[in-house]
């Protein structure tokens, strides 16, 4: 899907949202919404996603929506992350920075405390498709 990646993330979820109303019949889930969200904005399963969020313990920091247990309050709440323009006010919201962020916030701002993780190159791009299902 090349020619989605010229469009703004938002546009990118709406697209989805709506090809997937249009497509989905009484058997389509929530969570296979939450499938396309993640393969139309960063090609990662949301699945993957939030399984690893739990692993690299995200939620000791942040509180996520839909990933038990993730309630800290060290970072900033992630609900609605999908929307927000910027990401920790340094960066454009756009599916590539925000996998940028992910691997290593200190690179991109160092004077940011949130740490790198040393988050894997997969489990960063399906972790912000799991973000983006954030809306
Ligand atoms: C030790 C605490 C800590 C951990 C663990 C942590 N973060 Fe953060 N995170 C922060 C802090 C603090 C900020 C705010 C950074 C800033 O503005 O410089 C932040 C910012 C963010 C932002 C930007 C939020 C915004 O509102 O713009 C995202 C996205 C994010 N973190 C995702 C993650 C993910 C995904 C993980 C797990 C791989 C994670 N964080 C783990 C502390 C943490």
């Amino acid at each position: 899907m090349l020619w989605l990646k010229g469009l703004p993330v938002r546009n990118r979820v709406l697209l989805a949202v709506t090809l997937i109303s249009a497509l989905c019949n009484i058997g389509c889930s929530r969570n296979s919404q939450a499938e396309q969200i993640a393969r139309a904005t960063t090609g990662g399963s949301a699945a993957r996603g939030a399984t690893a969020i739990s692993r690299y313990g995200c939620g000791s920091c942040h509180i996520i929506p839909g990933v038990s247990g993730a309630s800290g309050l060290a970072g900033p709440p992630l609900s609605g992350i999908g929307n927000r323009i910027y990401i920790a006010g340094v960066l454009q919201n756009t599916p590539d920075n925000m996998i940028r962020w992910i691997e290593n916030p200190p690179a991109v701002d160092e004077h940011t405390v949130m740490p790198n993780l040393g988050v894997r190159h997969q489990d960063a791009i399906d972790i912000a498709g799991y973000l983006y299902t954030l809306q």
